[in-house]
């Protein structure tokens, strides 16, 4: 069975981008693959965190992980922090990696651009999540199209370290769909849809009601003229709400294209905010059934618990290797 490891940080609000890019597909991989889904925590405090609005959001991840649908007898789901092995790893690969590969992450460049001051821990980020997904022998990493550098860093360090020490570990292959990798900010379709972006208009939050998804929706920035056609270069606003459209329904971007024709887009976005709705209304009310059942703590520490194991055997053999006393 192959091995599936994928994170989400839990800052800020999750929004439609996370769940579309990233999040859904663990849900059909849970059927297929030994599947981890972690909470990365450690990857939050990168930047500056209230401690209890972190705790508060950890859960709420670990929550809508659940809510979606990924079910804890069928894949792992755990809290980065529970699994110490993952900061001991990180440390070891930060010392395979290279300063300047780390200084040509983009994500980096984006985040601390125009910034006087932003952490050491921002810049070794990726070494962080190379060892989250190297920990496990991972096969297959379903994410959005903008940790793609991030997943060939970790494919270059597994590569590396195996050459250096011999062969522990496993080189994984990120999943990357083909629609709905990279949602577009819906305030502005020349960037990606963020859960960091300070205008709230940027996103449809997972937790939205349908009354602010319609107001989003309808706010939404699309291009002159009144056609939907998918366009990205030329109507990249009308091409991103089809993208949606289409990763929600499933149906192709040809097949929307025609319904509407000569419609205009007033019907097409009433239709697209009742197409999210209706999915995010059957999440939210498992989320609070989740919420209400407090089950979820419980969850999370098994699941730490046998993170833990495949953890630290992984662990083990680095260290044997590298020469430390084991
Ligand atoms: P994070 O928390 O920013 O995002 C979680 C997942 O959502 C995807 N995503 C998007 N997909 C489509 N359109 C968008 N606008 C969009 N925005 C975000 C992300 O690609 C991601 O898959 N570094 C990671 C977390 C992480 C991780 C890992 C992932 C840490 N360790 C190991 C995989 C494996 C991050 O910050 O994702």
């Amino acid at each position: 069975m192959k091995r599936v490891f994928s994170g989400v940080q839990p800052s800020g609000e999750l929004h439609i981008g996370n769940y579309l890019g990233a999040i859904r597909q663990f849900v059909q991989l849970q059927d297929q693959a030994d599947c981890f889904f972690c909470v990365v925590n450690l990857h939050a405090v990168t930047v500056p965190q209230d401690p209890a609005v972190l705790r508060q959001k950890t859960l709420e991840v670990a929550t809508l992980y659940l809510a979606v649908g990924i079910d804890p007898l069928k894949a792992t789901v755990f809290v980065q922090s529970e699994v110490p092995a993952h900061a001991e790893l990180a440390w070891m690969l930060q010392c395979l990696t290279y300063y300047g590969e780390l200084s040509r992450m983009t994500q980096f460049k984006d985040k601390s651009i125009g910034k006087q001051n932003f952490s050491v821990g921002l810049f070794t980020y990726p070494t962080l999540m190379a060892a989250d997904i190297l920990l496990y022998q991972t096969d297959i990493v379903p994410v959005g199209q903008d940790q793609k550098q991030h997943l060939e860093l970790a494919r270059d360090l597994a590569q590396r370290f195996n050459q250096r020490y011999g062969p522990i570990l496993r080189v994984p292959e990120p999943m990357i769909g083909e629609v709905g990798a990279k949602i577009m900010a819906l305030d502005d379709p020349g960037k990606k849809m963020s859960k960091s972006a300070d205008n709230i208009n940027n996103r449809i939050n997972l937790m939205d009601d349908a009354k602010t998804v319609q107001k989003k929706i309808a706010r939404a920035v699309t291009d002159s003229g009144n056609e939907v056609r998918y366009d990205p270069e030329y109507k990249p606003g009308v091409s991103n709400l089809m993208s949606i459209y289409s990763t929600f329904s499933g149906e192709s971007v040809a097949t929307i294209a025609s319904r509407y024709t000569g419609q205009g887009y007033g019907a097409f976005k009433g239709d697209l905010a009742e197409l999210i709705n209706r999915e995010l209304g059957v999440i939210q009310k498992r989320y609070q059934e989740l919420k209400a059942s407090g089950t979820v703590e419980e969850i999370l520490s098994q699941g730490a618990t046998k993170a833990r194991q495949v953890a630290e055997e992984t662990l083990q053999q680095v260290k044997e290797k590298m020469g430390f006393i084991v």
